[in-house]
């Protein structure tokens, strides 16, 4: 169906997310975009559209009913990316996902199936990773799908400055439980680099994970992550992750034949081989030589759009038919992949992928059936911390 602009925007979840996607539209920052409904299952989160322009609802269900919008962006805790993503698509709207699209595999295939079967052939289905658009992430993905790295060898990535406050985790009962949140750091802020990791390098066929459960927080789920991957090709990563660290290390590392590119403090530096590292092993006569390098100066400028150049991007897809950044179909990898090191380290054991998503469905179950968590909520972060953690 073809829309005229503007884009009618409903958001459902109006917490630190979802209200930090409402003022970019009513700021009018995603040009031929509005927002024209919003819903939250805490009706003082909509005080503030009362007698306005924008229409409130005390559901979900009669804000995707209602027809005072074309797209929806859903924005509320993770189990209910299915099921309210599941029934926008069945009412023929678009769709916009907040990460992770689903908690688990066997959602995200009932979530994808659910677009599969759309009403509509143009619906469009995107997901928030919003980090895609960060140019350094952009460049590295030209070097690798271009051949310019060359063949990739090793993968390291640190990402340990997700650091969060006890506070952090009293802010919402949802939070840090198996039930509400269905998992820790892999699930609420890891699926950036997870999904970063698939769109760069695809996924591992096979993952062995430590994790641990509550180790610096007072909470279930996994705070601390350290895993080992191995691609088809003989590659080899490792992912290490925490939110119990200060001030914390983001440093993606790739060894590929090609040389090393680091990405790290706002920068993305190639040390380039000027030989490919196997034919210089198989041609030198060298012993203890190494091919010679030279350092690549790539400019980048900031860190992209975000979350607004999704939005615009989305907006785009809908009005014009555009390619999207992160279609929600792709975000099934990285469910995929937080499960895996999460299976891996629960029981001790290397997983193969593709993941066994019933199983999978099977051990949360388990955990939220054995879960002894009362969770203590108090005080809230405030907006101000919120939009200073999310700019990096
Ligand atoms: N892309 C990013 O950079 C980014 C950053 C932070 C959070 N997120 C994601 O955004 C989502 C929300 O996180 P948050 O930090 O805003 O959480 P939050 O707890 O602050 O907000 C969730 C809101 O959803 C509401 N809600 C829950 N169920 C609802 C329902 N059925 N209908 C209507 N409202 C409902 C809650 O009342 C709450 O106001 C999560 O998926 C999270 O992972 C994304």
């Amino acid at each position: 169906m073809t829309i005229s602009p503007p884009l009618r925007f409903g958001i459902i979840g109006l917490g630190n997310m979802g209200a930090a996607h409402a003022d970019s539209l009513l700021a009018r920052k995603i040009p031929r975009a509005e927002l024209a409904a919003v819903c939250d299952v805490e009706a003082e989160r909509m005080n503030r559209f009362a007698g306005g322009q924008v229409k409130a609802f005390s559901t979900a269900e009669a804000l995707i009913k209602s027809r005072t919008c074309n797209a929806v962006l859903i924005a509320t805790a993770h189990y209910e990316h299915t099921t309210l993503g599941i029934a926008a698509l069945a009412a023929g709207l678009h769709v916009m996902v907040e990460k992770p699209i689903s908690v688990h595999k066997a959602d995200a295939e009932r979530l994808i199936a659910a677009y599969e079967a759309r009403p509509d052939k143009d619906q469009v289905f995107a997901a928030m990773f919003n980090q895609r658009t960060d140019p350094k992430y952009v460049k590295l993905k030209q070097l690798i799908d271009t051949g310019e790295l060359g063949e990739i060898r090793r993968i390291s990535w640190i990402i340990t400055d997700w650091f969060r406050s006890e506070a952090y985790y009293a802010s919402g009962g949802w939070r840090a439980t198996w039930k509400g949140e269905g998992g820790g750091v892999l699930i609420n802020q890891c699926p950036h680099q997870l999904d970063l990791m698939q769109w760069l390098f695809g996924l591992p066929v096979r993952v062995r994970a430590h994790v641990a459960l509550g180790k610096w927080h007072q909470i279930e789920v996994e705070d601390q992550v350290t895993a080992y991957l191995e691609y088809a090709n003989g590659a080899s990563g490792v992912f290490i992750t925490t939110t119990g660290e200060a001030p914390g290390t983001n440093r993606l590392e790739v060894a590929a034949e090609r040389g090393r590119v680091v990405i790290e403090e706002g920068k993305i530096r190639w040390t380039r081989n000027t030989v490919p590292m196997s034919e210089y092993s198989r041609t030198t006569s060298e012993r203890f030589g190494r091919p010679d390098t030279w350092q690549v100066e790539i400019p980048t400028n900031g860190n992209g759009g975000q979350h607004v150049e999704i939005l615009q991007n989305f907006t785009n897809a809908v009005l014009d038919g555009k390619p999207l950044i992160a279609p929600a179909g792709e975000g099934i990898r990285s469910v995929e992949l937080g499960n895996a090191m999460l299976l891996s380290g629960l029981t001790d054991k290397t997983v193969d992928l593709p993941l066994d998503g019933k199983a999978y469905e099977k051990l949360l179950k388990k955990l939220i059936a054995d879960s002894k968590a009362e969770k203590k909520t108090g005080k809230t972060v405030s907006s101000d911390d919120f939009s200073k953690s999310h700019t990096r």
